[in-house]
């Protein structure tokens, strides 16, 4: 990224003068973009549409999240998405706005009007890049799908500066087509260049390995970005977008909470969080971690869809320790279980969940910030009783602790 900045030269003059190491360290760092597409992907889950007003609602959430892109629709699908889009780019200025297109010119005109008052504005055009959407969803040929790729690239240029060329199920297609593809594509005058996983069937080390392809392969390919979108039908989309980033792709396609068509995209926090937790991969993202969980639970309260528990970063278990042995750890020192401070992500703090499966460390612990201190015997008392009502309850709370503790009252009287 700092190379596409400015000259070698410049560069290296530029560094000579810099003495503090800090300062050094993050300006080689490698500059990530994350272009969020919940309002487009993540909104095609069959029962989370939005409204234009609740769009805006997100997409100003995004921005202050720090999101490099906003994929805010694919405006020709329908009259509620265009506004959304021309809406949403009255509201937002930092973040590039991009509208998603097919390899059409009714779509690519349709995308320009609706992008008419975005102040950074993207279109998305692109066209399927595998045998088997060429041959069954096109029905077309290689080479003909080749031109419609371009002219469509070509034709999106007259209205923005900036266009974004998807080779739709790039992670099923031929490499040495696909590397044609974006030579040609990039000649037409695509600024970046997407190659989604669309059906989730890679490995991470077969996606990793076509990204590295294209990265030595393709003679023009530093004159754009390239960009990675990955589904999540075997579970490793945020996998495969790793394996993707660390190869030489440099912005990243993601939602939040991992909505999207079918099993859903790669998670935004999973990403930015996997990058703040391994600095020795150089990776830097303009979004601040803190907002992840509050954006989370918008989304989610907004599109009506709950986030699995167990879900990383943002889940309700995510920082909820429930083992006797777990919670003693906690308790002596948070880093003996967790990785990433809840703080860092938003999250209030990390809890303790009390059932049969709690020891007498947890149990003492919360009964002390509720302000009942008992000596040993008298724990053991306490705690043989807390077992006797865990195993009974699924969960034990506070008003449960009050009753257990007053037993030294019953006792007395
Ligand atoms: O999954 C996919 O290939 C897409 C493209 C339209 C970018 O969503
Ligand atoms: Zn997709």
């Amino acid at each position: 990224m700092w190379t596409n900045l400015v000259s070698n030269n410049y560069q290296v003059k530029l560094l000579s003068t810099i003495e503090n190491k800090e300062t050094l360290d993050i300006m080689s760092k490698n500059r990530i973009y994350i272009f969020d597409t919940t309002l487009r992907d993540g909104e095609q889950v069959p029962g989370c549409q939005l409204n234009t007003k609740e769009k805006v609602t997100i997409a100003r959430a995004l921005e202050q999240l720090g999101v490099d892109v906003i994929e805010a629709g694919f405006p020709v699908s329908s009259p509620g998405d265009f506004k959304s889009v021309q809406e949403i780019c009255k509201a937002v200025k930092e973040p590039i706005v991009c509208a998603l297109t097919r390899a059409k010119v009714v779509d690519i005109d349709c995308a320009a009007q609706a992008l008419h008052f975005g102040k950074r504005k993207r279109i998305h055009t692109g066209i399927g890049a595998s045998d088997i959407h060429i041959e069954h969803k096109l029905k077309s040929t290689r080479e003909k799908v080749l031109e419609q790729g371009v002219a469509a690239v070509k034709y999106a240029r007259k209205f923005v500066d900036d266009v974004e060329f998807y080779a739709e199920d790039a992670g099923r297609a031929d490499q040495e087509y696909l590397a044609k593809m974006v030579e040609a594509v990039i000649s037409a005058g695509a600024t970046v260049v997407n190659l989604p996983d669309t059906t989730g069937y890679n490995l991470p080390d077969m996606f990793g390995a076509k990204i590295k392809y294209l990265m030595n392969t393709v003679p023009n390919i530093d004159k754009a970005i390239i960009s990675i979108h990955c589904h999540n039908d075997l579970g490793l989309a945020t996998a495969n977008s790793m394996a993707g980033l660390i190869n030489g792709a440099r912005q990243v396609e993601v939602t939040i909470n991992g909505i999207g068509e079918r099993a859903g995209n790669t998670s935004l926090e999973e990403v930015v969080m996997i990058a703040k937790s391994h600095p020795h991969l150089n990776f830097e993202t303009n979004i601040d971690t803190t907002k992840l969980y509050p954006m989370s639970e918008l989304v989610s309260e907004m599109m009506g869809m709950p986030v699995q528990p167990n879900k990383a970063i943002v889940g309700s278990n995510a920082f909820a320790h429930s083992s006797g042995i777990h919670q003693d750890g906690i308790i002596k020192h948070r880093e003996n279980y967790e990785i990433i401070d809840p703080a860092d992500v938003g999250v209030p703090k990390s809890t303790i969940i009390l059932t049969a499966r709690s020891g007498r460390a947890a149990l003492r612990h919360r009964l002390e910030i509720l302000g009942y201190k008992f000596d040993s015997d008298e724990m053991e008392v306490v705690y043989m009783r807390f077992l006797d009502m865990a195993d009974m309850k699924k969960q034990i709370e506070n008003d449960d602790l009050h009753e257990l503790a007053s037993y030294r009252e019953a006792v007395a009287s």
